[in-house]
């Protein structure tokens, strides 16, 4: 057949003779079984749902290309989609609210994920960041106890401000976090007015085996605007879906964002004695100390012709590196790494990198087979263990991930600082009194319902240990005081 039908079929392609009228003994009588047709399309919708993302479940998504504007790149890694000035790439993006489920507003206070694919022709890169440079935990360990208490009370099925607290109160490594995101960026105006962040340090490597410890950060050509609280909250009622369909519409009318992307590279041996845990990701590094030099330029010009085949079923995974980025000791990047990867085989099943928006545009070669829904070939009659003399595919030694020199014990323990305050003060007294103000009001807003004065209390100590007038503030907006003790 050479021309497209335009005749409706089942899923085998058999044409279908009726889709309005089930097939029924007589005319008043109960449906037959054997109407296939009927059974089929009842049976596929009955399947439509996939599990939605544990974390990141509201997103929108769209492709567009990655070019280099900087020739000087190379010296520092000899990843090939950054080797040369006007070297191109296509790319996927996502971008999402963290806590709210697939159906959830778009204008809540919460962070962005600013997850990216570059289709290299070394596989694919994943660069799965946030809208902030750090995040509010700094052990992987942590995270399942943390995003519970950012999704709803196991009793009541309601988001509760008890839990979030309790939570942060007692982990104060979250401090500078929160601290972003109840200040004027905690909303963005739309996905294209903010910036996105790597947050945790990664490591490059140029040809020489030199390495150096990067932090990404996109910065929106759009500008940087926030949303004010009240916009958002009307929002959040009339339209949900406000963020996705700025995005959609913006790229729909030829407006396409773009993201200038710079890096600041911290010579390897820095990390030994650098004031700050690199490797520590409540913490930012300092521009003075390493400023920003740039990269080149994303720019998102496509939308996906259908939203399920890409946008839902995108697998970011931090596991995806290309040869000359490598991943750094973050623990919280260390626990990624398995989690991602982990929760897309549950979620999309074991071979969901054949899916066209995870797919490869380099060749795929090794001797991964079977498994649900392979869909490629699966390998055809080529060998499917290693090694073996019939020419199969073999490593490659000079894609071996440099290394990484350590000493100790095996154990567990925390970060040696426990300085939670000195990056949140210095952000807090960077704030316009203004900032402060709406700062303080959207702190006092979302701790009011806490129950316990005991919770507030020890949450009031981490402000006042930041900012004495910040602890005094936020005390006297919920009706309390700085326990004598803490000042
Ligand atoms: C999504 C786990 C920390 C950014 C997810 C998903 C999981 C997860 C399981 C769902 C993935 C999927 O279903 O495809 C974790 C764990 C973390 C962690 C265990 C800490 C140990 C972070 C951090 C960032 C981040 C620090 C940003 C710097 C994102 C983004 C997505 C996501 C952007 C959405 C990806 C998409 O658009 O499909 N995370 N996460 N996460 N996470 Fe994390």
């Amino acid at each position: 057949m050479s021309e497209k039908r335009n005749t409706l079929t089942t899923g085998a392609g058999i044409p279908v003779g009726d889709n309005q009228n089930s097939i029924t003994a007589g005319h008043n009588g109960p449906t037959l079984i054997q109407d296939y047709h009927l059974l089929e399309k009842l049976a596929h919708f009955d399947r439509e749902r996939i599990p939605e993302r544990v974390v990141h479940a509201k997103g929108a998504g769209a492709f567009g290309y990655f070019e280099v504007t900087n020739d000087e790149i190379s010296k520092y890694t000899k990843a090939d989609f950054l080797s040369e000035k006007g070297k191109r790439t296509e790319m996927f993006a996502r971008f999402s609210t963290v806590a709210g489920e697939l159906g959830s507003s778009d204008t809540v206070r919460d962070p962005r994920g600013f997850a990216l694919k570059f289709y290299t022709e070394e596989g694919n890169y994943d660069l799965v960041g946030n809208n902030t440079p750090i995040f509010f935990i700094r052990d992987a360990i942590k995270f399942p106890d943390f995003i519970h208490t950012q999704k709803r009370n196991p009793r009541t099925g309601l988001k509760d401000p008890n839990m979030v607290w309790d939570f942060w109160s007692l982990s104060p490594e979250s401090l500078h976090q929160i601290t972003y995101l109840h200040g004027d960026r905690g909303i963005p105006a739309t996905l294209r007015h903010m910036n996105g962040y790597g947050s945790h340090t990664y490591k490059w490597v140029n040809d020489q085996g030199e390495a150096f410890w990067v932090k990404y950060h996109f910065i929106s050509d759009q500008g940087v605007k926030g949303m004010d609280v009240n916009v958002a909250d009307k929002l959040a009622g009339e339209n949900p879906d406000y963020h996705r369909e700025d995005l959609y519409n913006a790229i729909e009318n030829n407006d396409f964002p773009s993201w200038t992307l710079y890096v600041q590279i911290i010579p390897y041996e820095d990390y030994k004695t650098y004031k700050w845990d690199l490797f520590d990701v409540t913490k930012t590094v300092s521009q003075k100390d390493y400023p920003r030099i740039e990269v080149g330029k994303m720019v998102l010009n496509r939308n996906p012709e259908n939203h399920f085949a890409d946008v839902e079923q995108a697998a970011f995974t931090p596991g995806n590196f290309v040869p000359g980025i490598e991943a750094s000791p973050d623990k919280m990047l260390q626990g990624r790494i398995f989690s991602y990867a982990d929760t897309q085989r549950y979620r999309l099943g074991v071979n969901h990198q054949q899916i066209p928006v995870n797919r490869s545009k380099a060749d795929v070669n090794n001797y991964q087979r079977d498994g649900y829904m392979r869909v490629d070939g699966n390998g055809g009659s080529t060998p499917n263990y290693e090694p073996n003399s019939l020419n199969g595919p073999k490593e490659d030694p000079a894609t071996k991930i440099s290394p990484f020199e350590m000493q100790g014990v095996a154990d567990s323990v925390a970060y040696d600082s426990e300085d939670h305050y000195t990056q949140p003060g210095d952000l807090y007294r960077l704030m316009s009194a203004d900032e402060k103000t709406r700062l303080i009001e959207n702190f006092v807003e979302h701790m009011k319902p806490v129950e316990k004065d005991e919770i507030k209390l020890r949450q009031i100590e981490h402000f006042y240990k930041a900012d004495p007038d910040w602890g005094e503030r936020i005390a006297a907006g919920l009706g309390l005081s700085v326990p004598e003790g803490v000042k």
